[in-house]
């Protein structure tokens, strides 16, 4: 039998020879950074004066509602980003673009998210008043760590294959409880106007 001396290089195991599991920097980097960018997010949060900034669109009558749509709209292409993964998986039948729509629903769901969350941020602060309010204020920071250890598995060869799918998941799942704890909540409130 010949055995491809690339064999481990390229990714697969020679044959009779054991495969060494991933260096822990492999996932410790990615964790360290999670955590560093969450940290820093809420840090920054408690210890500024929020400016209580307000914006506003053409066409909307809030703030309040021109985040909660686009926080919305963040959640639509979260939700193309739960099926096109299905489909990556081969879960769900797919089209063969099924890569390039997950690519790009990411893109679109994490540049709608970014100024909603800078607003939060930077207007509102990280504010604990209410149970709700707290959940929303430490997922909003949790996410975008969460997000940056997700790009960084992203670039990482030979890690166990249910690991993306697991931060991947978790990234929805956060994202889902930031729009309950907001959008929602502000529909509810306010009415679903725009
Ligand atoms: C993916 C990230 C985020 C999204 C999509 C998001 C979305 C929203 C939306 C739609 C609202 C309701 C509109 C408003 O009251 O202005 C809101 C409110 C708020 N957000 Fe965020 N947010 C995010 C991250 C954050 C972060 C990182 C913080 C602070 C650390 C934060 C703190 C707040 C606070 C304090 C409120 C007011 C809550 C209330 O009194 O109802 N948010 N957010």
């Amino acid at each position: 039998m010949t055995v491809d001396p690339n064999a481990a290089t390229q990714g697969f195991p020679g044959p009779g020879r054991a495969r060494p599991g991933p260096h822990p920097a492999r996932y410790l980097v990615p964790a360290l950074v999670a955590a560093a960018v969450a940290l820093a997010l809420g840090v920054y949060g408690k210890v500024h004066d929020p400016a209580g900034t307000a914006f506003n669109l053409a066409g909307f009558s809030s703030t309040g509602a021109v985040k909660s749509w686009l926080a919305t709209a963040a959640m639509f292409f979260a939700l193309v980003q739960l099926v096109s993964a299905a489909m990556l998986y081969g879960r769900l039948p797919g089209p063969a673009w099924s890569g390039r729509l997950h690519r790009w629903s990411g893109r679109a769901a994490f540049l709608i998210a970014v100024p909603v969350a800078v607003h939060c941020l930077y207007a509102l602060g990280y504010q604990t008043y209410e149970t709700r309010v707290m959940w929303h204020s430490l997922l909003g920071c949790f996410f975008f760590g969460a997000f940056s250890a997700k790009m960084l598995l992203l670039r990482s060869e030979r890690l166990p294959g249910w690991l993306l799918p697991v931060v991947g998941g978790l990234v929805f799942a956060v994202l889902t409880i930031i729009w309950l704890t907001s959008a929602l909540w502000f529909f509810r409130t306010f009415g679903v106007t725009t």
